[in-house]
């Protein structure tokens, strides 16, 4: 199968591509290097073993959609790259809806002009709000808190719609919890822009002593020590999900929707123990106010996943920093540094 990877210049997509080539597919790399860089594609050469072929260009921009569909024959589109700042969204909502909404009706449009009708799509926890209960399972009624959830949401009913005008279409709706750690390698991760507004690429350059501590955002939260949990999944996890939607695709049309998380869910503090553990390195941190807009749990019912995908995660907490720690202390300025 040959497959674009569209943001397979950022964090995930750029795991899901070596995942891809090691299960034989060929793949090519659209990103419009906005926060991805081309270190990480050259890094995915290596880790692959063959060169990923790279086009610098934007999921908005039609002419260069068909310029890339009409050079190579596509199977299928992984389609990862969006705008992800769930604060930078609430004060750009415009930017987020143009980007990731107006994005992917382009991209979808130019797959239909060119026959390709197979897609599976990052969507996000983030389209569960606040539920009720957890663990969370996909019947869950969807209930977004902030415009890029909202993007995330519209665009599954964008798919949806797709498919309902023409029954061709085999669409695959993952929605990942918290997408955490590294290569195993240590030679690619996430490579946040600015501060960190994230827990763990918070925490291990607190480790690094890139950053004097770690703000713990409320510890009296209804869990057993006061912070809130999540669903913590290794990248590399994730990665290989994509993989098995894809062949899950290969024999059915339609519209699938499924939780891409471990089932099990950790505090902050927990966190911050298991990479003191993995860093060998003290993390310190003070108890700061509440975030506004978190939940106090967020954990995945990954069933679905496991009986639909064949899917289930295989890293735990500690392997996650492990292998976070690898990339974190090989590259205290992640791809920046090395940026072209
Ligand atoms: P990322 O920012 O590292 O990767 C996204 C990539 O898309 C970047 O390389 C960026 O340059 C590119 N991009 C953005 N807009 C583009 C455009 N218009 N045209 C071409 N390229 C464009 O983010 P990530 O963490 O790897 O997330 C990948 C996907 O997964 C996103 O859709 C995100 O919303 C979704 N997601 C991420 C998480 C998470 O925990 N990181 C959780 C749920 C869903
Ligand atoms: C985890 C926990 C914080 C930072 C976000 C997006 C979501 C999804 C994944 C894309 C919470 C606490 C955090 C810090 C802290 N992305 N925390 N100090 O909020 O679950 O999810 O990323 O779809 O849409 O909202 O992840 O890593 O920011 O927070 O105490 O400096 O760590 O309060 O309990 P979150 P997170």
């Amino acid at each position: 199968m040959k497959t674009l990877v569209t943001g397979g210049a950022g964090y995930i997509g750029s795991h899901a591509a070596i995942e891809l080539v090691a299960a034989g597919h060929d793949v090519v790399v659209l990103d419009n290097l906005s926060n991805g860089t081309r270190a990480a594609v050259e890094a995915i050469g290596r880790l692959a073993g063959r060169d990923v072929p790279f086009v610098e260009g934007d999921i908005r921009d039609s002419a260069c959609l068909d310029r890339t569909f009409a050079d190579h024959c596509f199977d299928a589109v992984l389609h990862f790259a969006a705008l992800k700042a769930v604060g930078e969204s609430v004060a750009e909502p415009l930017r987020y809806y143009q980007n990731n909404v107006a994005g992917t009706a382009c991209l979808l449009e130019r797959m239909a002009a060119h026959g390709v009708k197979t897609m599976v799509f990052s969507s996000s926890a983030a389209v569960y709000g606040d539920p009720a209960t957890t663990p969370i399972n996909e019947n869950c009624p969807p209930d977004p808190k902030s415009p890029y959830a909202r993007t995330k949401l519209i665009v599954e009913s964008l798919l949806r719609d797709t498919h309902a005008a023409d029954a061709d279409w085999r669409i695959s709706i993952l929605r990942y919890f918290n997408a955490v750690g590294a290569h195993p390698s240590g030679e690619i991760g996430e490579d946040p822009a600015g501060v960190p507004q994230n827990l763990l690429p918070f925490v291990a350059q607190v480790a690094a002593g890139r950053r004097e501590r770690l703000n713990v955002f409320g510890n009296d939260y209804p869990t057993p020590d006061g912070t809130g949990i999540r669903d913590y999944l290794h990248v590399v996890d994730l990665a290989r999900g994509h993989v098995n939607a894809l062949d899950y695709l290969a024999t059915r049309t339609g519209v699938a929707v499924h939780n891409l998380g471990t089932g099990r869910g950790h505090t902050v503090f927990e966190v911050v123990r298991a990479f003191e553990a993995a860093s060998a390195r003290e993390v310190p941190y003070r108890i700061a106010p509440r975030r506004p807009g978190d939940v106090v749990v967020s954990c995945a019912d990954p069933a679905r996943a496991g009986d639909e995908l064949g899917w289930t995660a295989e890293y735990d907490l500690r392997r996650i920093c492990e292998d976070l720690w690898q990339w974190q202390s090989t590259h205290p300025h992640g791809f920046r540094g090395i940026k072209a």
